[in-house]
């Protein structure tokens, strides 16, 4: 096995599911872990992941002595297997191996070429001059005794480097990231060459794991599955039913946030499979009144989590022995709610089935795909029979429509929504692009322009239309979409919902932007 050292990346978990793409087991252990602990895994190879913090910077005064840097255990160092340094995990190379490490006069952020300096076994099947995703402000100045330069940028001289006798190596920019060429090749070098690993590992494997750690963990108690249809929480609702069976209750609530048709689709789907463990509540008007005047996007998310614990917690009342809550929260709801298993991930907006969850909830939490992502959710269910129906679909965020209408959510508003959103993904799947992207919705943006329709001036909403490619939702861009079909979907908009004036469409990426308008 591998082990990744988190030293709190938005990308960790990106990198450890390159390394299960490559069919070897890998965990995920805090830079803080004990050495005992480290080494009773038996690593074939170790990794120091990227992360927030700066090397050359001290936290406290910026002088540059980086005394406050978070270091892992000095004796990783010595264990004599192979090591791997990602971005800030470079930097800590160069600085604990002895070379020197400063603030970049130019930081590098997105993408950036490498220059291969000398052939190494890391870089083997790969042409000279590729493109790699930097993230950094930091650089390695000086290489440590017995390092030597393998690549370099236009602002980090030392981008790649190596000890080839000890086996470490350093790498400035991500190779886990889907936007560094031949990235997904080095780490392949890595583990098969470098660290002599064998792909043993595949996905029956986990949903084997996965059952007996949920049977060990629940015991004789009952689970209650937050079902919202979504593909993530269908497929956790499935693996627990196939781990725990009759003590599987399914909740599914109608927060009136939803697509047009999700509560008779829901019935229809799991209404045979779960019988009557399925439970339907219509919080509708729960929902709007608790959003009623709300407009901070934080806050919009604060209080739907909290009022789907509540809801919960009032059903579990209802049901003897029902102590878990268990909920299809992914690795970037986890990292993205600045949950990282280092602690040192920053806050970049609170999914709602993680960082909206009161602290003094009354359920324990059961959280099974928690490190997947969602492609790996999807093979997940195909695993366990799931239709394509299911796991074709689009991501839905969990706060629905409210994240999607800026401003005040009213019902008025709500209904615009879903029927501009009905229109959207019939002419997304009459033209056969649905399943090319990831995602594709209307945002209800909150301004107001100057029409003309019939003579008439015509001052209503704008609608914008957000497209996007993705592998994973941590990065992605936007859809080049035909312009037919949008002239097609606006056409359909402006003419069918009296109360849009203009139709716009979002041509940001992520990074910078997110995916979702909040
Ligand atoms: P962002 O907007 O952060 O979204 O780029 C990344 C992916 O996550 C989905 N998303 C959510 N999913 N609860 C969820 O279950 C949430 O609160 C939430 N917010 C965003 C989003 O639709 C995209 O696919």
């Amino acid at each position: 096995m591998i082990v990744i050292l988190d030293f709190g990346s938005q990308y960790t978990q990106l990198l450890a599911r390159r390394i299960r793409e490559l069919k070897v087991y890998c965990e995920i252990l805090p830079y803080t872990t004990p050495l005992d602990q480290v080494r009773k895994q038996s690593p074939k190879g170790i990794i120091l992941s990227g992360g927030p913090d700066s090397v050359a910077a001290d936290h406290a005064n910026g002088n540059g002595n980086g005394k406050d840097m978070p270091l892992p255990h000095p004796g990783v160092f010595m264990l004599g297997i192979p090591i791997l340094g990602v971005c800030y995990g470079h930097q800590v190379l160069g600085k604990v191996m002895g070379g020197k490490v400063k603030r970049s006069s130019r930081r590098e952020f997105g993408l950036s070429k490498l220059n291969l300096i000398r052939s190494a076994d890391i870089f083997n099947g790969i042409k000279p001059k590729f493109d790699v995703w930097m993230s950094h402000g930091d650089e390695v100045a000086q290489m440590p005794v017995g390092f030597v330069a393998l690549g370099s940028s236009e602002n980090a001289p030392y981008a790649a480097m190596a000890n080839p006798l000890k086996k470490v190596y350093g790498l400035q920019f991500h190779p886990e990231v889907s936007h560094t060429e031949f990235g997904s090749l080095m780490l392949k070098n890595f583990v098969f060459e470098i660290c002599e690993e064998e792909p043993t590992w595949q996905m029956k494997d986990w949903i084997g794991n996965a059952c007996k750690e949920i049977t060990k963990q629940v015991g004789p108690y009952k689970v209650l599955v937050a079902l919202s249809g979504g593909v993530d929480s269908s497929v956790v609702a499935r693996l627990i039913h196939k781990a725990i069976g009759k003590q599987l209750v399914a909740v599914y609530v109608d927060t009136g946030l939803l697509k047009a048709g999700e509560t008779e689709r829901i019935r229809r789907i799991f209404g045979k499979l779960f019988e009557d463990s399925l439970i339907i509540i219509d919080a509708k008007e729960r929902f709007l009144k608790v959003l009623k005047g709300v407009t901070d996007p934080e806050q919009k998310r604060k209080i739907i989590g909290l009022t789907f614990a509540r809801i919960f917690e009032e059903a579990a009342i209802e049901r003897r022995g029902l102590l878990f809550l268990a909920q299809g929260t992914l690795y970037p709801d986890v990292i993205e709610s600045g949950k990282s298993v280092s602690g040192k991930a920053h806050l970049i907006k609170t999914h709602h089935n993680v960082g909206g969850l009161p602290d003094d909830l009354k359920l324990k939490l059961l959280e099974p795909v928690r490190n997947l992502f969602k492609d790996e959710v999807r093979e997940l269910g195909r695993e366990l029979g799931l239709s394509d129906e299911v796991l074709g679909r689009h991501p839905f965020p969990g706060p629905g429509f409210a994240v999607r209408i800026l401003g005040e959510i009213t019902t008025e508003r709500v209904d615009v929504l879903r029927a501009v959103d009905s229109i959207v993904d019939e002419e997304i799947r009459r033209a056969g692009f649905y399943d090319r992207l990831w995602q594709v919705f209307p945002v209800l943006v909150g301004a107001k322009t100057v029409g003309v329709v019939g003579d008439m001036r015509n001052y209503q909403e704008v609608i914008a239309i957000r497209a996007v490619e993705s592998l994973d939702g941590m990065t992605a861009d936007w859809s080049k979409l035909p312009h037919e079909l949008l002239g097609a979907i606006s056409r359909r908009i402006v003419n069918e919902v009296p109360s849009i004036s203009r139709v716009v469409y979002d041509i940001t990426s992520k990074p910078p932007a997110t995916i979702e308008w909040e």
